[in-house]
């Protein structure tokens, strides 16, 4: 095998591969056919146990750290920093059976494979299943990976919260977890970071092309917006007596849709929370909470994006004589991945005969906090129809399969 190119490729076993994406994506299986999946809820448990029997029956060393995050380690002959892949485990609400836990098992199967038919790797190589990463219970997304590289703050376990008021310490104490011992997660032993995912997508299946190759992850704003007005009684009131909270909501959320439009693409701007208080039918809604959720690959543009957002929604306040608050809760900057590791990927990929090209990610990843301390690159699967974030997402078994491939076949190139 030339150890330059890493032109040997190593082939992931389609049937083995689907077998762990379908017994993993029986855990957290919902009424809808959606996955609910948050961090140490009983269903995540049970889905890193699951991964670390898997990880077990691939022959790797499986060990757990203190915020849940569980790595299959192959120990290399020689001493020296790790070569990880992996994604995370946990999903969002009602989301999909592939996000994330695709690159948990082919991670696990091409370190399965090339423990079998290579040996005992030059360099060690490691398999992670990251315990967070969608913030979709405490909003504390990245949390595995930003407890690997220590870019966590001690109060976080007791200060973030899910929507019944229990505290990402306690959750974590319910799966056994000690979150005082949150920065014994560190590891400063990392060189590379290789993440599959699925697209999400729809450009490897509109473009007939086999896989994906990342170059830049969009940076991503998310705004907490709180518009107050005045509770009303909705018969006695007349339309021009009110402030309507509601309808100024509401204007607001289509302000900001006329913006994306007038932007265009790649910008992306959602309104996916809603809540109208005191929420009720004869009741002019006092107060409403809504979020939005806006990306950009350019930081000047999604600046300036989110600038126009601020003044959007303080027009129609002052149009409609309410009050509105705007905070920007969360803000992760663009990432563009490494170039040296994009093009081992893509060399993978052609000693494997697939297709490939270099596509943007609208979606966040872990590979966006990761790529910001190592050097790091993603291998993108098709998304049929780029359908994700719902029990609609699907990747067929030979599109998983080939993507695994190309990770078992870089990791071969670079720690055999
Ligand atoms: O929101 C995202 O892009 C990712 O799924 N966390
Ligand atoms: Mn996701
Ligand atoms: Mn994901």
């Amino acid at each position: 095998m030339n150890r330059e190119t890493g032109s040997a490729p190593v082939w992931v076993d389609e049937s083995r591969l689907h077998e762990f994406v379908e017994k993993l994506g029986q855990i957290g299986r919902n009424s809808d056919g959606g996955i609910d999946r948050t961090l140490y809820s009983p269903a995540w448990k049970r889905a890193q146990d699951l991964v670390s029997s898997f990880m077990g029956q691939a022959g790797l060393e499986v060990r757990q750290d203190t915020v849940g995050n569980v790595f299959g380690r192959l120990q290399g002959e020689e001493d020296g920093d790790c070569i990880l892949t992996g994604s995370h485990i946990d999903s969002v609400k009602n989301g999909g059976a592939y996000d994330g836990a695709l690159g948990v098992v082919s991670g696990i199967a091409a370190l399965e494979v090339l423990g079998r038919d290579y040996g005992q790797p030059r360099r060690t190589v490691e398999v992670v299943s990251l315990c967070e990463e969608e913030g979709s219970r405490f909003n504390a997304n990245y949390y595995g990976t930003r407890s690997i590289l220590r870019m966590v703050t001690e109060d976080e376990p007791t200060r973030l919260m899910d929507s019944n008021g229990v505290t990402l310490a306690e959750a974590a104490a319910s799966v056994g977890l000690d979150s005082s011992r949150l920065f014994e997660a560190q590891r400063n032993d990392l060189a590379m970071f290789i993440e599959l995912h699925i697209e999400q997508s729809r450009i490897l299946q509109d473009t007939g092309i086999n896989v994906g190759i990342v170059d830049t992850i969009s940076g991503l704003a998310w705004l907490q917006i709180a518009v107050k007005g005045r509770t009303d009684h909705a018969g006695a009131t007349a339309m021009t007596d009110r402030c309507d909270a509601l309808q100024g909501a509401a204007r607001m959320a289509i302000a900001i849709d006329a913006l994306a439009a007038t932007q265009g693409p790649p910008l992306v701007a959602t309104t996916g929370v809603m809540e109208v208080h005191p929420g009720g039918v004869n009741i002019v809604p006092g107060l409403v909470n809504f979020a939005i959720d806006v990306r950009h690959p350019d930081t000047s543009v999604l600046t300036n994006v989110v600038d126009g957002i601020q003044s959007e929604c303080n027009r129609v306040a002052a149009d409609r004589e309410l009050e509105v608050d705007v905070e920007i809760v969360k803000n992760t900057p663009p990432h563009t991945l490494d170039s040296t590791l994009r093009k081992a990927l893509s060399t993978s990929a052609e000693a494997c005969g697939l297709s490939w090209r270099s596509l943007p990610s609208g979606a966040g990843h872990d590979s966006q906090t990761m790529g910001t301390r190592i050097p790091t690159a993603m291998i993108f699967v098709p998304s049929v129809d780029g359908r994700s974030h719902s029990p609609a997402e699907y990747s067929t078994p030979t599109d998983c399969a080939r993507g695994a491939s190309v990770l078992a076949t870089s990791l071969h190139a670079l720690a055999w």
